[in-house]
């Protein structure tokens, strides 16, 4: 069946050397694109919500929506909670079919993570759910407030030897770290994916790595990432400044227009480049 565990394809990812990118979709047309397109380039792939996207859809048809899809594709796919801050949305998500969940606690002092991640650990890892734990801080919009204001990026990447003490008191599945990449927009400079610090923190804690803030990132920065362990990229912005820019862009073209399933079949095509363009930086095309 192609809704699968996140621990199928990541171990199929482990196995095949690349990362699975895993898009947040906060409306349902996301859903379907994510999956067409995924589809038609045969990529093993991650559909995710984060608790901050839940206005506009509940996090109880997930499950029910994505078996249903599931008799119509034919790749691999798993449904996975992004930045979860409080257990009771973690407990929510597992739940209600989610197989891996983020707890984010990148925020905290470093005592403060260790005793929230052990704490999702205890309730997940006994009904087979992946954690995704956070070490350093991805800057940029994460929701509700821009963490660059606060310090130079360099200030909040993850230190290596950090992640291993961290890995050594936690047992989390996989480890997002801030090597680079920042949530939202670039605003006219390029990113620069740290990949020294990518390829140590990989050798001290062997565990698969996620990049958040895909999003803008060059696609060899990030292909090179997945060569180096990174198992997971996180793609949610690109899709939706695609989205409200063509959305604006036809209707400027047709201000008549009134079928909203003509204006969207109008977007449709130019969302599912963005996301072939993610498939392809994350090295996931024909990994299925
Ligand atoms: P972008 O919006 O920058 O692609 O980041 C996505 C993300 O990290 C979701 O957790
Ligand atoms: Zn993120």
């Amino acid at each position: 069946m192609p809704l699968v565990s996140t621990k199928t394809i990541l171990d199929l990812a482990e196995e095949k050397n690349f990362a699975l990118p895993a898009f947040n979709v906060p409306i349902p047309e996301f859903i379907l694109w994510v999956l067409e397109a995924g589809e038609e380039m045969r990529a093993s792939l991650i559909i995710q919500i984060a608790p901050v996207e839940y206005e506009a859809l509940d996090i109880r048809m997930f499950y029910g929506t994505l078996l249903f899809l599931s008799q119509k594709f034919s790749i691999p796919f798993s449904l996975h909670l992004d930045h979860a801050h409080r257990l009771e949305d973690i407990l929510l998500a597992i739940q209600n079919g989610f197989s891996s969940v983020m707890i984010d606690g990148s925020r905290l002092p470093l005592e403060e993570n260790i005793q929230l991640t052990n704490k999702v650990i205890e309730v997940a890892h006994p009904v087979g759910v992946l954690v995704e734990g956070e070490l350093g801080r991805v800057g940029g919009l994460e929701g509700d407030e821009s963490w660059e204001e606060k310090g130079k990026e360099e200030d909040f990447f993850t230190s290596p030897q950090e992640a291993q003490e961290f890995v050594d008191k936690v047992p989390v599945d996989m480890l997002a770290v801030a090597v680079g990449t920042r949530h939202g927009l670039y605003k006219g400079r390029t990113p620069q994916l740290q990949l020294d610090r990518i390829k140590e923190i990989r050798a001290k804690t062997n565990l698969p790595l996620v990049i958040h803030g895909g999003s803008g990132t060059p696609r060899e920065q990030l292909q090179k990432a997945a060569q180096l362990g990174v198992r997971k990229i996180n793609f949610s912005t690109a899709l939706r400044a695609q989205y409200l820019s063509s959305f604006q862009e036809y209707l400027e073209s047709h201000p008549e227009e009134l079928m909203v399933g003509k204006i969207l079949q109008g977007v449709e095509g130019k969302v599912k480049e963005v996301i072939k363009e993610c498939i392809i930086a994350s090295c996931a095309e024909g990994k299925v």
